[in-house]
């Protein structure tokens, strides 16, 4: 049987150990590709890690490259390309720089590999999957991009070490733009089966939720250097295997939604069913007043971002 052969471009922090959790779990051959000026880092990466597998015990071939056709017929291409946070930098500071990284990205994965899922990780996330999107042309359920995974796991890690529980016991669901504007949905997060509200009062949910949707700059701040990458690529690791195992895994994933939640053509975070088709189908919750108050919020802050960034790139 062929091996699924990954694509990640971009052989940076995510990059990198998105490649590396990926071998571990034998999801498929993968490519490392970069920049020529930092080819050398990919292909150093790439040998490194495969010297590892006789240790860990995996079989996959890890190929560092800056040449795309080394990429040719990637089952799933992950863009991580592109540069990252420093202090004081929000994500809407990428903007200028990563939407012409990421555009320039899209036209090489279109031309090489057509058939391609794409997972966009590149920042600010909500605008650069919308940016993949249309540069490549794809079909709106092959460009997909990771932002829900990781926000929700943070969300998930805060409450177990509140509660003091095993973090496989929380279960939870955050929706809306990869920012300050995310929304968690209460009625979804539950641990071991008991809703989170019977276990933590309000007050004390706030401060977590404030803290999740912080998540992102509390690293940076802890870092100085450059923004998370561990998570963001365990989440991003989550969404490959789900197509190339075809998983049907129901997380939350940045898709294109058109008369869904009525949003009108924009990518935003939802619960998605993520398989070998890419999102296969978006589900429609029924949220509270509140929760789509909140929610109306986040999707106008992605429009905007949309919005600025179609200014920059005409
Ligand atoms: P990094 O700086 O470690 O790596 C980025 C890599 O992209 C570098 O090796 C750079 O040479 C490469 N690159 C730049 N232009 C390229 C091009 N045209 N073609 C190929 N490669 C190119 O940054 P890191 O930490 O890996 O983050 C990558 C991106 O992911 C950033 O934009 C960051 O904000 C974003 N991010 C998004 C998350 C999410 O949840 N969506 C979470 C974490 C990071
Ligand atoms: C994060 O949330 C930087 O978006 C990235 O960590």
């Amino acid at each position: 049987m062929r091996r699924a052969k990954i694509t990640v471009v971009g052989a940076g922090n995510v990059g990198a150990t998105t490649a590396h959790w990926c071998a571990a779990a034998e999801l498929g051959d993968i490519v490392l590709l970069d920049i020529p000026d930092l080819v050398g880092a990919a292909q150093g990466k790439s040998l490194d890690l495969f010297q590892a597998s006789p240790i860990v015990g995996f079989d996959a071939r890890i190929t560092g490259t800056s040449d795309y056709k080394d990429t040719a017929d990637s089952d799933v291409v992950v863009i991580t390309a592109g540069i990252a946070r420093k202090p004081g930098m929000s994500r809407d500071d990428l903007l200028s720089t990563n939407a012409k990284i990421v555009g320039s990205v899209a036209e090489q994965v279109k031309r090489t590999s057509p058939q391609a899922v794409v997972i966009v990780v590149s920042n600010p996330l909500d605008a650069m999957v919308q940016r993949a999107f249309e540069v490549t042309g794809f079909a709106p359920q092959r460009v997909v991009g990771q932002a829900g995974v990781l926000d929700t796991a943070r969300y998930r890690a805060f409450l177990a070490m509140e509660l003091n529980v095993s973090v496989e016991d929380v279960s939870a669901m955050l929706m809306g733009g990869h920012g300050d504007t995310m929304v968690p949905i209460p009625s979804c997060t539950s641990v071991g089966g008991i809703p989170v509200t019977q276990l933590i009062d309000p007050k004390r949910l706030e401060e977590i939720v404030t803290r999740t949707r912080n998540g992102g700059a509390e690293i940076v701040g802890l870092l100085k250097t450059g923004s998370a990458y561990y998570a963001p690529a365990a989440a991003t690791t989550q969404m490959v295997e789900a197509i190339v195992r075809d998983k049907k895994r129901l997380i939350p994933c940045a898709a294109y939604c058109q008369k869904e939640y009525g949003v009108g053509g924009y990518y935003v975070g939802v619960p998605v069913v993520l398989g070998s088709g890419g999102v296969e189908r978006i589900i429609e919750l029924k949220l509270s007043a509140e929760e789509q108050a909140n929610f109306k919020k986040s999707v106008d802050a992605v429009k905007e971002l949309v919005a600025a960034m179609a200014k920059l790139t005409g």
